[in-house]
């Protein structure tokens, strides 16, 4: 990918403002009752990093890993379960954390799958919503920036691996 085919769509102040405003809406809502964030491994790992930063709630992390994506940009609309919880949801708050919502299969799949488990409630933050693009009917409940169709990489964000240590977010222009 040569250098001069991407360009920056998300500054990282962009992005720190709005993650700024997410984590006072998640205090807002939970006030003093402890939450679970569950980061979707690996493109959410420094989204996650900030935003348990912003929120004043008291909160606990656990992760899960899924690997939708071939190398291309397309998804497969297979979901592979690479890593479950740690922690047990039952009858406790949690919040899933993405880093990107776009055909939507990897969050429903996720979210079934921990419905099943009987959180006291369950709820989704993604960084970027890509709403266009969505293929199941899935909402996330707090939602940092969304965008029209794109593939963007940075700020965790991959393409074939590569690009997550970017500090802001670029799209990148297929030619
Ligand atoms: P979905 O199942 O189609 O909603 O895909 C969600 C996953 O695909 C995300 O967690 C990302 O890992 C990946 N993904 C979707 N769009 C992009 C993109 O524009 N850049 C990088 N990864 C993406
Ligand atoms: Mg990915």
């Amino acid at each position: 990918m040569a250098e001069q085919s991407r360009k920056i769509l998300f500054s990282r102040e962009k992005i720190a403002t709005e993650i700024k405003r997410l984590g006072e809406e998640i205090t807002r809502d939970y006030g003093d009752e402890e939450i679970i964030l569950v980061g979707v491994l690996k493109g959410s790992f420094l989204f996650i990093a900030d935003l348990i930063r912003e929120i004043k709630s008291p909160s606990v992390v656990d992760f899960v890993r899924l690997a939708s994506y071939g190398s291309g940009t397309q998804t497969s609309g297979i979901i592979e379960f690479r890593k479950g919880l740690e922690m047990s949801i039952r009858d406790r708050h949690v919040i899933v954390v993405e880093d990107i919502v776009d055909s939507g299969y990897t969050l429903e799949c996720l979210y079934n799958k921990f419905l099943l488990q009987e959180p006291r409630s369950l709820k989704i933050c993604t960084l970027i919503d890509k709403r266009a693009r969505r293929e199941v009917e899935i909402e996330a409940d707090y939602i940092g920036i969304s965008m029209d169709d794109g593939f963007i990489i940075g700020y965790g964000l991959d393409h074939d691996e590569k690009y997550r240590n970017l500090p802001d977010i670029y799209l990148v222009e297929e030619s």
